[in-house]
């Protein structure tokens, strides 16, 4: 069941190199982010729909999200890396892997990470898709770390985007209002310094319908199918549950793995679902609420996308200095999650 300790292990050997060679960490170097021009308030939907802001208010936190029209998770993705890439202040040439998670690219092939190195000029970048939902940034930003461990590259550009506005039923009110549409990207290479100190990481596939979104169903001439397209279901109350036990047992695992206490945390930049799983991490770890910056007020739940996008909030405001160590974690679908501790 677990999938955690590959990864890991790569990373701890080569944090134990010695000789002439440098241990590098992977640092964070740059973000960027991306959010579709129109915004949905809960009052908007409480106009098509059976609901209410005090309903979704009260329950999850979040006041408003944007819906993609023009925008298509690729569109967005190209201006979330660009912005990343110019924060980070790299060469687009040297960038040598992308790697982006999602569950709603707009092509099965293509992959949106080939896209965006098609738009960006990334011409010595090897590029490809992931799905772990909405740890799908989370998962990224172990590969490139394993990547860069191995030196297999030397620059990646991970990324989070989503358009969830398709793949949600609109007619299934406890479902359609979490969810909003976005991308988040960010900039990695080695550092001697800052960087990368812990990860986990796990899956459990046995819990897979707790949340899902069928893909297409078969159509060829032998068998008859339900064309019906199918959308994103799930049993709320199972995977609120799943978040308030295995996120906090996460992050204790990874913050003692980097050798420190959460105490020592300066940050909890989680995924962005619901304000009570943020409270109840806060409350299990006893660490005050304003550790955890919040921007599922204002963008819902947006998978993949959430956490690069509460990072660029959080860059973009300067709450992060150099050498704060700042936990992050991501959970959802699969089952899936996975938590980190970097030095900013
Ligand atoms: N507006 C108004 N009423 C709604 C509603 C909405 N948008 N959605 C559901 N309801 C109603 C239900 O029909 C139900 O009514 P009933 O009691 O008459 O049957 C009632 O509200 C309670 O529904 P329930 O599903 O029991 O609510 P809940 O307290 O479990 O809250 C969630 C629902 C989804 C907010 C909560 O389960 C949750 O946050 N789970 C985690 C989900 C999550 O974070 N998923 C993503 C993880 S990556």
């Amino acid at each position: 069941m677990r999938v955690s300790e590959g990864s890991r292990r790569i990373h701890e050997r080569a944090l134990r190199r010695k000789g002439n060679e440098v241990s590098m960490k992977t640092r964070i170097v740059g973000t960027g982010s991306c959010l579709p021009e129109t915004v949905v308030t809960n009052d908007d939907l409480s106009k098509i729909m059976d609901t209410s802001d005090e309903w979704i208010s009260s329950r999850t936190g979040i006041k408003a999200r944007h819906l993609a029209k023009e925008e298509t998770t690729a569109s967005m993705s190209i201006k979330a890396a660009k912005r990343a890439i110019e924060n980070a202040g790299v060469a687009v040439e040297e960038i040598d892997l992308i790697i982006l998670g999602t569950v709603s690219a707009d092509y099965v092939t293509p992959s949106c990470a080939c896209e965006v190195q098609a738009a960006i000029g990334a011409v010595n970048a090897v590029a490809f898709d992931i799905n772990a939902a909405c740890s799908g940034f989370m998962f990224a930003l172990n590969i490139s770390n394993a990547y860069i461990q191995a030196g297999l590259c030397k620059t990646a550009l991970i990324l989070g985007a989503e358009t969830l506005s398709k793949v949600v039923d609109w007619g299934d009110r406890s479902t359609c209002v979490l969810f909003g549409d976005g991308a988040g990207a960010a900039v990695v290479r080695g550092d001697e310094k800052y960087g990368l100190l812990a990860f986990d990481q796990g899956s459990d596939g046995t819990k897979a319908e707790v949340l899902a979104c069928p893909g297409r169903t078969n159509n060829n001439p032998l068998i008859q199918t339900d064309q019906r397209l199918k959308f994103v279901h799930m049993d709320g109350q199972e995977v609120y549950k799943f978040a308030v036990t295995t996120v906090p047992a996460s992050l204790q695992k990874t913050i003692q793995a980097a050798g420190l206490t959460p105490e020592e945390i300066d940050y909890f930049a989680l995924h962005q679902a619901n304000i009570r799983i943020l409270q109840s991490v806060s409350k299990r770890l006893h660490i005050p609420e304003d550790k955890f910056p919040v921007s599922l007020d204002h963008c819902g739940n947006i998978s993949a996308a959430s956490v690069p996008i509460l990072l660029d909030e959080m860059n973009r405001r300067g709450l992060l200095k150099t050498g704060m160590k700042v936990a992050l974690s991501g959970f959802g679908g699969g089952l899936t999650w996975a938590s980190a501790v970097i030095e900013w």
